[in-house]
């Protein structure tokens, strides 16, 4: 049988925190934005693309709420039990209600829990990750997983869905990675001064400022990572998930999207 994740069809789709909850508002879904994101979903499905997806989401005001109150950050740490244990709460509580707006649009999705998708050292797609991604396929589904509390004996620490994308980035041929954001795409700076940079050339071009509740870098982190991705052969998208359905036009390949768009260097 032909493997599902090599041939070239692979798009990894990123829900920024920043567009599915309020993210400045503790524990606060942004119900509008999902379901939004879900209807173009919905169409997507609906379109017979023979483009596969990687659903990814972020912790927003949710994950990061918590995890802001107890300390935890990227680096590991030394945290409570109940520090572990409600900022978890919280990214699966988020994470329902992100599955349960994708469903009520008929996107049949199959979590992959983060523990299982990247290898011990957070550098690989895993064994178990690599099959579980294949049966989704193979089943019709969009598999889905976030970003997490990593629990090991010597701490914890926080692994952002944008190290997901890395990695999978790193493990997979993705073609595509969408980062599905509040915003347009990216501006000069935090102010959205001017107008939406319709291709980055250079990381440089952007300088910004964390949002309140982020622990794992903002937009400026979101921008070189967007260079390390493309540098592995991946086109990245930055694109408002709200609007004017075009996430969905992106997922489809179209060209000329009200975006920010970073080319892999041999394009
Ligand atoms: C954060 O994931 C996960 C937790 C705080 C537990 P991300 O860092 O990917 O979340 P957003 O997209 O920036 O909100």
């Amino acid at each position: 049988m032909n493997d599902p994740l090599g041939d070239g069809d692979l798009t990894v789709l990123k829900l920024g925190g920043s567009l599915i909850t309020h993210k400045d508002r503790a524990l606060s879904i942004n119900k509008t934005a999902l379901e939004a994101v879900a209807k173009q979903l919905g169409k997507w499905r609906r379109s017979g693309s023979v483009e596969k997806l990687i659903l990814v989401h972020g912790g927003g005001s949710f994950g990061h709420y918590y995890a802001k109150k107890y300390g935890l950050s990227t680096s590991s740490v030394k945290a409570s039990a109940e520090a572990i244990s409600k900022t978890t709460q919280a990214m699966l509580e988020l994470h329902n209600k992100v599955r349960s707006a994708l469903e009520s649009k008929k996107v049949h999705v199959e979590t992959i829990l983060p523990s299982e998708i990247l290898d011990d050292r957070k550098a690989a797609l895993s064994e178990l990750g690599r099959k579980r991604l294949i049966a989704c396929f193979r089943n019709g589904l969009a598999p889905i997983t976030f970003g997490y509390v990593n629990v090991n004996s010597d701490g914890v620490s926080i692994i952002s869905g944008d190290l997901i994308c890395e990695v999978l980035a790193k493990s997979l041929p993705i073609k595509r990675q969408i980062f599905a954001m509040d915003v347009d795409g990216i501006f000069r700076n935090a102010r959205l001064e001017g107008s939406v940079i319709p291709r980055l050339f250079s990381p440089n071009q952007y300088s910004s400022s964390k949002g309140r509740f982020d622990v794992t870098g903002g937009v400026s982190a979101k921008v070189e990572l967007g260079f390390r991705l493309a540098d592995l052969g991946t086109a990245v998208y930055f694109v408002n998930g709200r609007s004017d359905e075009r996430l969905l036009k992106l997922i489809l390949g179209q060209k000329d999207i009200r975006s920010t768009a970073i080319v892999p260097p041999k394009n």
